[in-house]
């Protein structure tokens, strides 16, 4: 194994704690928060739904990402060096499922976050105003009919990110990252108490903390665990990536004690921002994927106040969507500075070109490519993020904590674990929960996706 200190003048390191902090809770805060967590919650019934996945974060989700940053730290290496510099062997393939993982959901991601970057700039020009209400309900239909809209969002979007990430670590990622996550903090907090004190925020409450077990079937286990290391960012190597840029002073179970409480946060105000709203008009919870494009901006048109509050949710949606995204493209960036020597220009460029370039299919699935199902008749951009999510990261997650469970020596875990001031010496209980608790409940989620279970 090199030694640590060697690779270390050549690669970026951030600039402090704080910096590695928001870093990281850029890259877990994103559209599965904002867009994704309030969708899924609604339609599993919420508050028994909400308490099952903040315990799958606690057992599964922290643990995990402990163990990524460990790893990152130790070897100072991409996913694929990391595996390799520790083992050797076949484990260089966990690296490379968190690679492939990176593009493929980066390609679909910059769909999705290209319709967030059009919507804010429609709350923008005051199209979610009560003198245009009339022709808001068409809007994500007319979008989804343009594939060259699509296209050109995406295409802004994946702008942004490259030109964010080709700043480098600390100059590009740390940067943007300490400039947007407190303006997203500070929208989200804005746009909850602003629901909690609307008429539908007590029924808001009630639904998100009110736990209902009957409503917690397996699918809705499933669902909850399957979205954890989603929010996380888990299971691809981006924190195991975040944490081969942090120094040898930073305690790495306090970031990802801070990181996992932020994300938690953020999927929760998101909820008290959107579920008020959704009952003070009286729609269903239960709107799915369309809730956040379709149903809010009817609300914003009817709502006092409600163009500008357009402005700031959508805005707040492009930010969370951007720190996520430049974590994803840095996975693959990291991968070919670090094995293949370029340079991070060139492989900023390339990787984010070929990025774009696979993610045509997903912008043209609505429409052009819209016969061309498939997984089950899904359309390309949901097989794809079908594929990512219930396959590759429920893998890659497991593959993680086994190795570090089982093929890190507990010396070197231990070690890395305790650098920096550590106030809570909890080593055993972490240790015990990636060795035998996380695998095992990992494993069931994964044996569900692919059927067996
Ligand atoms: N955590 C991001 C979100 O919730 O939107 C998505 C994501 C980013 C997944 C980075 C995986 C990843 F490596």
């Amino acid at each position: 194994m090199p030694a640590p200190h060697k690779t270390k003048q050549k690669r970026g390191l951030w600039s402090s704690r704080l910096g590695f902090i928001m870093a990281s809770a850029g890259s877990a805060v994103g559209l599965g928060n904002i867009w994704k967590f309030p969708y899924i919650t609604g339609m599993h019934g919420g508050g028994a739904f909400v308490l099952f996945f903040i315990f799958c974060i606690v057992t599964v989700g922290l643990p995990i990402m402990i163990a990524e940053m460990i790893l990152g730290r130790h070897t100072r290496k991409d996913p694929v060096g990391a595996f390799r510099a520790v083992r050797g062997g076949c484990w260089g393939v966990v690296g490379w499922l968190g690679v492939i993982a990176g593009f493929v959901i980066l390609s679909y991601y910059s769909v999705v976050a290209g319709w967030a970057v059009d919507y804010l700039w429609l709350s923008i020009r005051g199209t979610f105003s009560a003198a245009h209400a009339s022709g808001v309900p068409e809007l994500f239909s007319g979008l989804l009919a343009s594939d060259w809209s699509q296209l050109f969002w995406q295409a802004v979007f994946m702008g942004m990110t490259v030109f964010i990430v080709l700043g480098g670590v600390s100059a590009g990622l740390e940067r943007a990252n300490r400039i947007m996550m407190p303006v997203l903090f500070l929208i989200l907090v804005i746009l909850a108490v602003k629901g909690l004190f609307s008429p539908g925020g007590k029924q808001a409450l009630h639904f998100l903390f009110h736990p209902d077990w009957s409503r917690l079937d397996p699918p809705a286990m499933l669902e909850a665990m399957g979205h954890a290391f989603f929010s996380l960012s888990l299971g691809m190597g981006a924190m195991l990536t975040y944490g081969s840029y942090a120094d040898e002073k930073t305690s790495i179970p306090g970031v990802a004690i801070t990181v996992s409480i932020m994300d938690t946060c953020v999927a929760l105000l998101s909820g008290l921002a959107i579920f008020p709203i959704v009952f003070t008009f009286g729609m269903q919870p239960s709107a799915g994927p369309g809730l956040v494009f379709k149903t809010l901006p009817i609300i914003f048109s009817q709502m006092p106040g409600g163009s500008v509050i357009a402005v700031l949710f959508f805005l707040l949606l492009v930010f969370a969507a951007l720190t996520s995204g430049i974590s994803l493209l840095e996975v693959v960036v990291a991968y070919y500075c670090d094995e293949k020597k370029w340079e991070r220009k060139k492989a900023t460029l390339i990787m984010g070109l070929l990025i774009f370039l696979l993610g045509v299919p997903s912008a043209l699935s609505n429409n052009l490519l819209k016969d061309l199902q498939l997984i089950g008749g899904r359309n390309f951009l949901d097989s794809i993020d079908l594929i990512a999510t219930n396959y590759l990261l429920p893998l890659g997650g497991l593959l993680i904590a086994l190795f570090t469970g089982w093929v890190l020596t507990t010396g070197l875990a231990k070690g890395e674990l305790e650098k920096g001031a550590v106030r809570i010496h909890f080593f055993p209980v972490w240790y015990f929960i990636i060795k035998y608790v996380s695998p095992v409940l990992v494993a069931i989620v994964f044996l569900h996706t692919i059927g067996l279970f």
